[in-house]
């Protein structure tokens, strides 16, 4: 099986102002693409080394499997988990999943600071993730290395925010604090509640 770049349920240029249509553009033509690329020669050289016992060659091949199917996993739900203005973008959450939200974190601006302060923070390439802790019944804060998938620590991603200079740095330069800081505009509260729901 190969797989493929997932569909952009918008245009490059629907999530402007807040990020821009050439950002996107490479973003999901080049950047996911390249992922989706790595990801299936990695698995055909995989299944040649399974075929042939090679255990040495399927460990070395795991590493890159986990970064670009990391990769995959991680920009399909970012695509989903932002939408434009006009289709609901930046609209605050409500029901079961706000009420959820504000009981664990005091209040809706309260979890946005301590995300966005987490996110902003990270060490060269990663990600900021919203979870949820399906043993616990509780929503985690973490970051992620590279294209390590949120899975990886044992979590269910609800909402992760990209900042890999690639997702923001054409327009926002070093500014990776406004980036973040402009992201609550187009966050799909919808798609990031729906994802909470079937993590229950
Ligand atoms: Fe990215």
């Amino acid at each position: 099986m190969k797989y493929e770049l997932p569909h952009l349920p918008y245009d490059f240029s629907a999530l402007e102002p807040v990020i821009s249509g050439k950002i996107m553009e490479l973003h999901y033509t080049k950047h996911h693409q390249g992922y989706v690329n790595n990801l299936n020669t990695a698995l055909e050289k995989y299944h040649e080394a399974e075929k042939q016992n090679n255990i040495a060659a399927m460990i070395a091949l795991q590493q890159v499997l986990k970064f670009n199917g990391g990769g995959h996993v991680n920009h399909s739900i970012f695509w989903t988990n932002l939408a434009p203005v006009s289709k609901g973008g930046g609209e605050p959450p409500t029901g079961d999943f706000f009420k959820a939200l504000e009981s664990q974190f005091g209040s809706f601006d309260s979890f946005k600071e301590k995300m966005s302060t987490m996110t902003v923070a990270i060490q060269g390439s990663g990600w900021g993730w919203l979870g949820f802790d399906k043993a616990n019944k509780k929503f985690v804060l973490t970051t992620c290395a590279n294209q390590d998938p949120l899975s990886t620590q044992g979590y269910v991603p609800l909402l992760g925010i990209d900042v890999w200079e690639h997702a923001y740095y054409l327009q926002y330069m070093n500014i990776r604090a406004e980036y973040v800081k402009n992201i609550w505009n187009i966050v799909h509260w919808t798609n990031v509640a729906e994802r909470f729901h079937s993590a229950q």
